[in-house]
């Protein structure tokens, strides 16, 4: 079956299996948002139903809401649960201090605070997303839609003060109109090639009247599971300074590629 799967979504489904043997009996659990989240929320279904692991589910979109109720996992809101003991997610970047570009997908709102609320966040990724330095993915950030244009002037005016290669800003679209989060908000994509101070960007951007957040995760993921195609996946984490080695076998997960 995972023959029909592109080498990148096998490693996207390899860092997701080996991402959910971190969640344990009595957890609440961040579920992120993304093709390498999906498939996470995937596998978390399957203990669920095969095993009786008993977790209770937070979601960062509506999307994955659906899809984790849709495979058997109890689903709560962040203020139900309050504090998490894990998140797992996906990520656009990952540098070497673990610090990401996250936002692809749209959900950065959700998906920021969701993994800021919890003990460990663990992110799960195919390899090329590993970069020396953060920018290359467009920054998303979530704007207000009122007046949205004077807060991309605004954003464009503070690009000029900071450490970037590029400086365009997108209106991120879906079709003819612009794009929605679940939020109701809008997001524009800075175009910055390269981020000098990831750190000083995000503090600056937050600053600015109409931006809600920005997609930089800095000092919030502890653990990347990198998954290959083959198979093979490698644990990084970040506060133990280990690296780990595993490989997940393909054949024992046949039946959660059956609807594909
Ligand atoms: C959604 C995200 C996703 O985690 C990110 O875009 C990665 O997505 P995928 O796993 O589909 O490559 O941040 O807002």
């Amino acid at each position: 079956m995972t023959g029909e799967l592109s080498p990148i979504d096998k490693a996207k489904f390899a860092a997701a299996k080996r991402s959910v043997d971190f969640v344990e009996d009595g957890m609440r659990v961040g579920l992120g948002t993304g093709s390498t989240a999906a498939w996470m929320v995937r596998c978390l279904g399957e203990r669920v139903r095969e095993e009786g692991l008993k977790i209770k589910g937070v979601p960062t979109s509506v999307r994955t809401a659906e899809l984790a109720r849709h495979v058997g996992i109890e689903v709560i809101s962040l203020d139900e649960a309050k504090w998490l003991d894990l998140t797992i997610d996906g990520a656009d970047e990952f540098d070497s201090d673990l610090n990401l570009i996250k936002g692809g997908g749209g959900a950065l709102l959700q998906e920021k605070i969701v993994a800021t609320a919890s003990d460990m966040m663990i992110v799960i990724t195919d390899t090329a997303k590993e970069v020396a330095h953060l920018g290359a993915f467009p920054l998303p950030v979530e704007v207000s839609p009122f007046g949205w244009q004077t807060s991309r002037a605004l954003i464009e005016e503070a690009l000029t003060n900071l450490d970037v290669m590029g400086r365009e800003v997108t209106l991120r679209m879906n079709g003819d109109a612009a794009f929605v989060t679940d939020e109701g908000n809008h997001i524009l994509d800075l175009h910055l090639n390269r981020i000098g101070n990831p750190r000083q960007l995000a503090l600056v951007v937050n600053q600015i009247p109409g931006v809600v957040e920005n997609g930089l995760f800095i000092d919030i993921c502890d653990i990347v599971v990198i998954g290959h195609g083959d198979g093979r996946v490698e644990l990084r984490d970040i506060n133990a300074g280990t690296v780990e080695e595993d490989r997940i076998d393909f054949l024992e997960s046949d039946n959660l590629f059956s609807d594909i």
